[in-house]
C-alpha cells in the first residue's frame, strides 16, 4: 500500500465550492461567506435510515473541506460527481431522481434488506430498507471513504472471500481518479463523502484516508474543524458503524470531522481505530481491533466483516500506529526478507521460482513453529544452531551486516514516517 504521502494538501477535503441549482439544491454561502457550509445535497436527503438533524451545517473555512457539492454532482448526467450505481431505488432518498436506472450495479443485485428480524418488529422506512432489525454480513452496506490501495485490497478480500457482492460496496474519493476500477467491478461510486452516510445509507463505513487529510481540515476549521463530509453526517436511525484506518489519527480527531457537535448524543455510533494488512484481498489478512472482537461491546456486524478477511486481534487504540507500522507496513518488510532469502539460493544455483517457494515456506514453517510453541524466536534460533556448524555461520554474518538493526528500523522508520506525513503536509 502507498504510504508515500506523495498527495498534495489539496487532498485535504478541500473540494470545488458547489456553485448553486444544482440537484436543485442551492450552494449556501457558510458563516463566513467562503461557501464551505452547504446545504445537504438535494440527491442526498435522508435516506431511509437516516435523519438529518437540522443545522447540521458545518464551519466554513473559505471552500476548503467542502466537497464536490450537489453542484458537481449533477453537471454531466451520469457522470461520477453522482454515485454511479445505486443498489435500489429502495435504496435512493425519495427525492433522489438523478440516480438512474442505467446506473444501477451491473449485477442487478437488490438492495439489502434487514433479513433476520420479525416483521412485527421491523417497520419499513418507506424506502424499502427496513428499520429495526440488524445490519450482519450478509446484508450490510459496506462504504469506503477512500479509494486507495488499501481499499482496493479490502474490497478484493469482501467480494472474492467473503461473498459481499459489489452492489453493496459504495466508494468514495475526493477527486474520482481511483474509482473506475471499483465502478467496473460493479461497486457504487461516489465523489461525495457525505453521499456514503445519507442517500447511500452505509451501515459500516470504513475512512481510509492519510492522515494528513485530516489533520488539514483542523488547520482550516478554526474553533472547529471542517467536515469530511461537507456537511455532519446525518443521524441515522440504524447503527453506523465506523471503521478509521487512518494512521496517525486518534478516532477522537476523526470524529470531530464527521459529527455535529451539536447533537452527539443523536448518533447511533460505534467507531473504532481498525488495523488491516494488505493480505486481506486473499482472505489472510492480519488485523487488529481497539476492542476485544468477542467482546460484547463489539457489533457482530464489525466483527463478521473484519474476520471475513483477517485474523483479529485486540490493541489499545493508543498502539495501533505501531501495530501499523509492524503488522500493516511489516508486511513489505517479510515480503522483502523472502525475496533476498530466496536470492541466496539462486546465488547457490537453485532456479529461482523454486528457491522463493522454499524461503517462503520455510518463513511459513518458522512462523506456524513460533504461534504453535509459543517460544522466544531466540529459542527456537538456538534450537536449530548446532557447535561451530553452518547456522551460526550465517548467523554471524547476519549480524556483521547489520541486519537485525536493519529490520528493527524499518518498522520504526514506518511508524515515524506516518506521524511525520500527518504533520508536515
Ligand atoms: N491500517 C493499516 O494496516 C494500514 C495500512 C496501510 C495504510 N493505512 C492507512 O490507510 C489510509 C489509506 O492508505 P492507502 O495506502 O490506501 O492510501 P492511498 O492509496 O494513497 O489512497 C488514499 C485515498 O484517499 C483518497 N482521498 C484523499 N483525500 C480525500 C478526501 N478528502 N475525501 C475522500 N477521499 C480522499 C484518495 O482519493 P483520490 O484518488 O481522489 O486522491 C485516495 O483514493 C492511510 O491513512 C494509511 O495510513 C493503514
Amino acid at each position: 500500500m502507498s504510504d508515500d504521502g506523495s498527495k498534495p494538501p489539496s487532498d485535504a477535503g478541500a473540494d470545488a465550492a458547489p456553485s448553486s441549482g444544482a440537484d436543485g439544491a442551492p450552494a449556501s454561502s457558510g458563516p463566513a461567506g467562503g461557501g464551505a457550509a452547504e446545504e445537504a445535497p438535494v440527491g442526498a436527503a435522508p435516506a431511509s435510515g437516516t435523519g438529518a438533524t437540522p443545522g447540521d451545517k458545518q464551519p466554513s473555512a473559505g471552500g476548503a473541506g467542502a466537497e464536490e457539492g450537489a453542484a458537481g454532482a449533477s453537471a454531466g448526467a451520469a457522470s461520477e460527481d453522482q454515485p454511479a450505481a445505486s443498489a435500489t431505488k429502495s435504496s435512493a432518498a425519495a427525492g433522489d431522481k438523478k440516480v438512474k436506472s442505467s446506473e444501477k450495479p451491473k449485477s442487478g443485485e437488490k438492495a439489502p434488506s434487514r433479513t433476520g428480524a420479525s416483521k412485527s418488529s421491523v417497520k419499513s422506512t418507506g424506502s424499502g430498507r427496513k428499520r429495526g432489525a440488524g445490519a450482519t454480513l450478509e446484508n450490510a452496506r459496506i462504504g469506503f471513504l477512500g479509494a486507495g490501495k488499501l481499499v482496493e485490497a479490502i474490497v478484493k478480500g469482501l467480494v472474492q472471500h467473503a461473498k459481499v457482492t459489489p452492489g453493496r460496496i459504495y466508494v468514495s474519493s475526493k477527486s474520482g481518479r481511483s474509482l473506475d476500477g471499483f465502478k467496473q467491478n460493479g461497486c457504487v461510486v461516489t465523489k461525495r463523502n457525505y453521499d456514503l452516510f445519507a442517500k447511500l445509507d452505509c451501515d459500516v463505513v470504513f475512512v481510509a484516508v492519510h492522515g494528513h487529510v485530516i489533520r488539514e481540515l483542523f488547520k482550516l476549521g478554526g474553533t472547529r474543524p471542517v467536515a469530511l463530509t461537507t456537511n455532519y453526517i446525518p443521524n441515522q436511525r440504524h447503527p453506523l458503524y465506523l471503521l478509521s484506518l487512518v494512521g496517525g489519527i486518534p478516532l477522537t480527531d476523526l470524529k470531530q470531522t464527521l459529527l455535529n457537535p451539536d447533537h452527539p448524543d443523536k448518533y447511533k455510533l460505534e467507531a473504532h481505530r481498525v488495523m488491516l494488512n494488505a493480505s486481506v484481498a486473499y482472505g489472510l489478512g492480519l488485523g487488529a481491533l481497539d476492542i476485544e472482537p468477542d467482546s460484547k461491546k463489539c457489533a457482530t456486524v464489525v466483527r463478521d466483516v473484519l474476520t471475513s478477511v483477517a485474523k483479529l486481534e485486540y490493541f489499545p487504540e493508543t498502539t495501533m500506529d505501531a501495530v501499523c507500522a509492524l503488522g500493516g507496513n511489516g508486511l513489505a518488510f517479510v515480503h522483502y526478507f523472502i525475496s533476498a532469502l530466496s536470492d541466496g539460493g539462486f546465488k547457490m544455483g537453485m532456479p529461482k521460482v523454486v528457491a522463493v517457494k522454499m524461503a517462503t515456506k520455510t518463513l511459513q514453517s518458522a512462523a506456524a513453529c513460533l504461534l504453535e510453541s509459543g517460544k522466544h524466536p531466540s529459542d527456537l534460533r538456538d534450537a536449530c544452531t548446532s557447535p561451530s556448524g553452518p547456522a551460526i555461520y550465517g548467523l554471524h554474518l547476519l549480524e556483521s551486516k547489520d541486519t537485525a538493526s536493519g529490520l528493527a528500523a524499518a518498522v520504526e522508520g514506518a511508524f515515524k514516517r506516518v506521524r511525520e506525513l500527518v504533520e508536515s503536509k
